[in-house]
């Protein structure tokens, strides 16, 4: 988008030769001879830079930039004053004009001028994108793994960043890479230097979803007091990532198929044509597929989206990947906490590579987050990892077995269950079933007596 540019000048031929500079320079450029037009253009332009003059005929620049301020904080003005008017100029710099430039100046002084202070007004929304994507981003941002779901992922991830225009579509269960593999592709693409905004579709009720992405106008609704850039003029040129697409409200689906379709929008409450270059990355844990069948996703735009879909692969999908992701969460995490990292013994490994992680790759850095915790610097070991780990273990011997496991167990009678299978095994011998269970005779011979009352009872 061509930055606006607002000129407030009451000398004819100085405000046309400044309006002519600036058009060859291919910006929008609106002007004003006097206040009240000043502050109508204001309005209805919203520029991202106003050159004010300060005398005019009905009012004073310095009160025309407070209240410009006031609608705009972050606006950007230059003000104009001749030479005598230093005291002007001061006021001017305490009420928030970005620079000032004395009268007459050379064309090239003041050409400087704007180029600066435009990059100032670029830089500030660079901040406040990256801000943005701080808070949103998850690292690392390198996608780890060596299986072949893994690679192929890779490969078409890199295939797809190659094609800057095509929408996405990220599918797979939570926890699988969604948001990782939206951030490789923005940053792989010739996208990479402009803006990944990402929203949450199911973040946010609908009207207030609406003004996030489209923005809004002054006056649009009673709390509008100022216009508003929505997330779709933030990311021109980039990419925005709508997460939880399926969420979206069947009133916002048809608005956004239109901006696929290469349309303009407008913004709530507002009638100019809004042109934007995004590319669009949506990403979902549902059946999209399914919902359509229900009437609960429009079926235009879910094929619309489709053209090229991302299956992430479950991590059960991908099970060799999985000592490769252990290793790299405890180094993660062990560096955050200042510990040394270390390893995980063979016996923990293997619960970790059997275990189904219904909660995918997340599921494993919360777990070995918590199990850097627990093992304070030594190797990772069984009893450092969450009970639902040692729990499947136990389902999976059960079922091996043809055994019936019934489901909710307490932890109590899981473990008899556990202890009396084992001495099952161990043909009854106790000394053996012992080392095998880590429990001493003694102890093992104790909680038998206990299961046999129980029984008896
Ligand atoms: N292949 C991978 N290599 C390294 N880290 C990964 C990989 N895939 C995912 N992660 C990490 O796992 C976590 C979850 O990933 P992400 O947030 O991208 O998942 P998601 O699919 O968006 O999940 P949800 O549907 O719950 O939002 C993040 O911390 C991410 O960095
Ligand atoms: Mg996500």
């Amino acid at each position: 988008m061509k930055p606006n540019l607002l000129i407030v000048e009451d000398d004819e031929s100085m405000l046309f030769t400044l309006q002519d500079v600036f058009q060859n320079e291919g910006k929008n450029v609106a002007y004003a001879l006097d206040g009240k037009s000043a502050m109508e253009e204001f309005f209805k332009n919203e520029p991202d830079l106003v050159l004010l003059d300060i005398r005019l005929p009905d009012t004073n620049g310095l009160s025309l930039l407070k209240r410009m301020k006031e609608a705009d904080p972050e606006l950007l003005v230059i003000v104009m004053t001749a030479y005598p008017e230093v005291q002007t100029a001061i006021q001017a710099m305490k009420s928030g004009a970005y620079d000032y430039i004395n009268k007459p100046f050379e064309l090239d002084e003041m050409r400087l001028v704007v180029q600066k202070a435009l990059e100032t007004y670029h830089l500030k929304d660079e901040v406040k994108r990256l801000r943005r994507q701080e808070e949103t981003t998850t690292s690392p941002k390198k996608i780890l793994g060596q299986s072949p779901a893994t690679e192929q992922l890779i490969k078409l991830i890199q295939m797809v960043a190659e094609a800057p225009r095509t929408p996405v579509l990220l599918s797979g269960e939570s926890g699988t890479g969604k948001e990782l593999a939206a951030n490789a592709i923005h940053h792989h693409s010739a996208r990479a230097k402009s803006a990944l905004v990402k929203v949450n579709c199911s973040a946010l009720p609908e009207h207030l979803l609406e003004d996030e992405l489209f923005g809004h106008e002054r006056g649009a609704f009673t709390d509008a007091k100022e216009a508003k850039k929505g997330l779709f003029e933030m990311a021109d040129g980039g990419t925005l990532f709508l997460d939880e697409i399926g969420e979206m409200s069947s009133t916002l689906q048809p608005k956004l198929l239109r901006i696929l379709e290469g349309e303009p929008f407008r913004r709530v409450g507002g009638s100019r044509e809004i042109q934007t270059d995004v590319r669009i990355i949506a990403a979902t844990n549902r059946d999209l597929y399914g919902m359509v069948g229900k009437g609960e996703f429009r079926a235009d735009l879910y094929y619309r989206l489709k053209v090229m879909e991302i299956k992430m692969p479950s991590l059960r999908e991908r099970r060799d990947d999985i000592p490769m992701l252990v290793n790299h969460f405890i180094q993660v995490h062990s560096r955050e906490m200042g510990k040394p990292a270390k390893e995980v013994t063979p016996e923990a490994l293997q619960l970790l590579t059997d275990y189904p992680w219904p909660g995918n790759i997340r599921e494993v850095r919360n777990v070995m987050e918590r199990a850097v915790i627990l093992a304070n610097g030594q190797p990772i070991q069984k009893k450092d990892l969450p009970l639902e780990l040692c729990r499947a273990a136990v389902d999976e011997h059960f079922k091996e077995r043809g055994a019936m496991m019934p489901l909710d167990l307490s932890l109590e009678d899981l473990e008899r269950q556990y202890i009396l299978s084992t001495v099952k095994r161990t043909n009854g011998n106790k000394t053996l079933a012992a080392k095998k269970l880590g429990i001493s005779r003694s102890t093992l011979i104790e909680k038998l007596k206990r299961y046999n009352k129980q029984n008896i009872q």
